[in-house]
């Protein structure tokens, strides 16, 4: 494993394999604390847009297992602007063990990779966020257990980067993934080719469709996320107005298995794509989600280290 850019880089038993590190290590997290795996190393993370889990988690992972973070901002780094992708990533592979990076264009992601003598993770990108995707199947086999073959994952809105990486990361664990999204807001068609050959594979099935009300039933898990994603801000308005039929609220949710639990990788917009009483209520595992990029990402930095 040289970098983590993407969920379907990998195969389900790598993928399985990082969820079981995972679990372990939060395990000891919990437990007596995390070995200090991490000694001696420092990740460098690059921020070309705003974040709360994303950098915590990963500063606070580097810290619990002995290592060190260093928070890049745009303002700083000016990638691509100030200085070329290459040139970047070729002084910080100097000064650092690895690179985590959120940025607008996936491509820039790849060629920080590219260009880089070090690990590098995508921490969100236009395309996908696997970083999420991993935490949120650790959440997801934390409620249904390690045979959860055959779930029905259900996302409800904004095909976008978030349901990438939950696509690939489903196909990948044998789940049928369905997406209920409108007309000009579809999942990305290059995506849901790499998850139709996963599925081919691992005997999970691929479903998209319009209608929120028929994706959710006898789903297992209903996810959304929010209907304008970073650097959309300017069609805001204009997603407003298509998207309220898709909302999860306590109704879509009655609707789909009576031990439904409800995912958001979150910032929520509350009462916007997700009512107050859905995020509160009972089926609600967002927090329990958030919680879980800590160590997702502790065991996707584990292997980059070649640690554990
Ligand atoms: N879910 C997620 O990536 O949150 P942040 O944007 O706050 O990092
Ligand atoms: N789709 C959202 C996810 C935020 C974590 C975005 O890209 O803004």
């Amino acid at each position: 494993m040289k970098d983590f850019l993407a969920i379907s880089d990998y195969t389900s038993d790598e993928i399985k394999d990082l969820l079981d590190l995972a679990a372990k290590l939060k395990k000891q997290y919990f437990k007596k604390g995390n070995k200090a795996i991490f000694k001696g190393k420092t990740l460098g993370m690059i921020f070309q847009k705003p974040s709360l889990r994303t950098r915590i988690s990963f500063d606070m992972a580097m810290r619990n297992c002995g290592g060190d973070a260093l928070y890049l901002s745009p303002a700083e780094i000016g990638l691509g602007k100030r200085e070329s992708i290459a040139d970047v990533a070729r002084v910080l592979s100097g000064y650092v063990q690895a690179l985590m990076a959120r940025v607008f264009e996936h491509e820039h992601v790849v060629q920080l990779a590219q260009w880089s003598d070090i690990p590098v993770i995508n921490g969100l990108s236009d395309y996908n966020h696997p970083c999420q995707g991993m935490a949120d199947a650790l959440t997801i086999i934390e409620k249904f257990g390690k045979k959860s073959k055959g779930l029905n994952i259900s996302y409800v809105g904004d095909g976008n980067n978030v349901t990438t990486s939950l696509m690939h990361v489903s196909a990948l664990l044998g789940w049928n993934f369905t997406v209920a999204s409108p007309e000009g807001y579809d999942t990305n068609p290059k995506a849901i080719e790499i998850a139709q050959d996963i599925a081919n594979k691992t005997g999970s099935k691929l479903t998209f469709m319009r209608d929120p009300h028929e994706a959710v039933k006898s789903a297992h898990v209903i996810y959304t996320d929010t209907w304008t994603s970073m650097g959309q801000e300017e069609e805001a308005a204009k997603r407003e107005l298509v998207f309220p039929p898709y909302q999860v609220n306590a109704k879509l949710v009655s609707e789909a298995d009576k031990d439904v639990i409800v995912m958001h990788c979150l910032p929520a917009h509350r009462n916007y794509e997700l009512t107050d009483d859905v995020a509160d209520g009972e089926h609600s595992v967002i927090f329990q989600q958030a919680h879980n990029r800590l160590h997702a990402q502790k065991a996707i930095l584990a292997r980059l280290f070649d640690v554990a």
